[in-house]
């Protein structure tokens, strides 16, 4: 794994290693701040949007942290903080409350300009809606997150993930003229080309057929095991989330579930339980005690 340890991330492990011991959201069950080799961690991250009667707590204290290298995919019912969990873990959107760290770099409390830059050079986004540039060619979509950066666009390197995911021979093409799944394709290239310290990838199956949508996953589960990237997919398919190492299931704004290399049949009855569990339990708020996963240090946090 790559090492970027410069001046303010030291900085930053200096302060969280003093935040440590002070452990802000303790309570039984809660996880040491710290897991060494992390991509991602969460510490009492809450978000809550609106205030007093009316607030919706989307994110009621969630604390994880996924290792390097794995493949992690996040499931739960409609409203259960799936897209705020991926934002606030992304640095897209800042918790109310709590510390999410990436890459091994604390990025509570950056700038708007620092976070900005972290996502183009540390971090890589699929979405469900390709959202590649159509008058750029599929190369020049590939090299965009360095030209944002202000870096080489290193055109060995685009070819060079472009070969990864089998569209060698595409690379003059615009988006257009591709299918649904290599226009997937190419933004899996894009979101691997600067080997970012994690891939954030929100239903990229979610608009292809099912024969696709493997071909897509495959491609994500070989970033993990011969790339070693780290991948975090939210998904509402029990057959995606099968290509995952693990799955966490989200009820209420916490986790409350999760499955280690589970069958897409195995998922899909957690999903089903979880939410029959969210419907009895509703206002309730979710803070069923999951325990640690192997190594994922998943635990639903101190719930208020
Ligand atoms: N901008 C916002 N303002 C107010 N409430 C919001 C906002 N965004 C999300 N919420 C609320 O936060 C909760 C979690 O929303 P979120 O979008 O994270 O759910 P989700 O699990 O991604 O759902 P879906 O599967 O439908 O995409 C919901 O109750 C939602 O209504
Ligand atoms: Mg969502």
């Amino acid at each position: 794994m790559r090492l970027r340890k410069g001046k303010r991330q030291q900085a930053d492990e200096d302060r969280t290693e003093a935040d440590r011991t002070g452990e802000a959201h303790g309570g039984p069950g809660t996880a040491p701040a710290a897991v060494p080799g992390a991509a991602v961690e969460l510490r009492g991250v809450r978000r809550q949007y609106g205030r007093g009667a009316g607030a919706v707590h989307a994110l009621a204290g969630i604390d994880l942290a996924l290792p390097r290298g794995t493949f992690t995919a996040v499931m739960g019912p409609s409203g259960s903080g799936k897209s705020t969990f991926l934002q606030c873990a992304a640095g897209l959107d800042r918790p109310s409350a709590g510390s999410v760290r990436l890459g091994g770099t604390e990025i509570t409390g950056m700038s708007e300009n620092e976070l900005t830059e972290l996502r183009r050079s540390r971090l890589g986004f699929v979405f469900q809606a390709f959202n590649l540039l159509p008058s750029l060619t599929v190369e020049q979509n590939v090299l965009l997150p360095m030209r944002l950066a202000g870096r080489r666009q290193d055109r060995r390197r685009a070819a060079e993930v472009l070969a990864q995911v089998g569209l060698a021979d595409k690379a003059r093409r615009r988006p257009g003229e591709l299918s649904g799944g290599q226009q997937q394709r190419v933004a899996v290239a894009r979101a691997l080309v600067t080997a970012p310290d994690v891939v954030f990838a929100d239903e990229p199956t979610g608009a292809l057929d099912t024969g696709t949508a493997a071909e897509v996953l495959g491609l994500l589960r070989h970033a993990v095991d011969a790339l070693g990237a780290t991948v975090v997919m939210v998904t509402h398919d029990p057959a995606a989330a099968a290509w995952a190492d693990r799955v966490l299931f989200l009820a209420d704004g916490a986790f409350a579930d999760h499955l280690e290399r589970g069958s897409a049949q195995q998922i899909a009855a957690r999903m089903t339980g979880l939410t029959g569990r969210a419907r009895t339990m509703a206002g309730a708020g979710a803070g069923a005690g999951a325990g640690a996963g192997a190594g994922a240090g998943v635990g639903a946090g101190a719930a208020a």
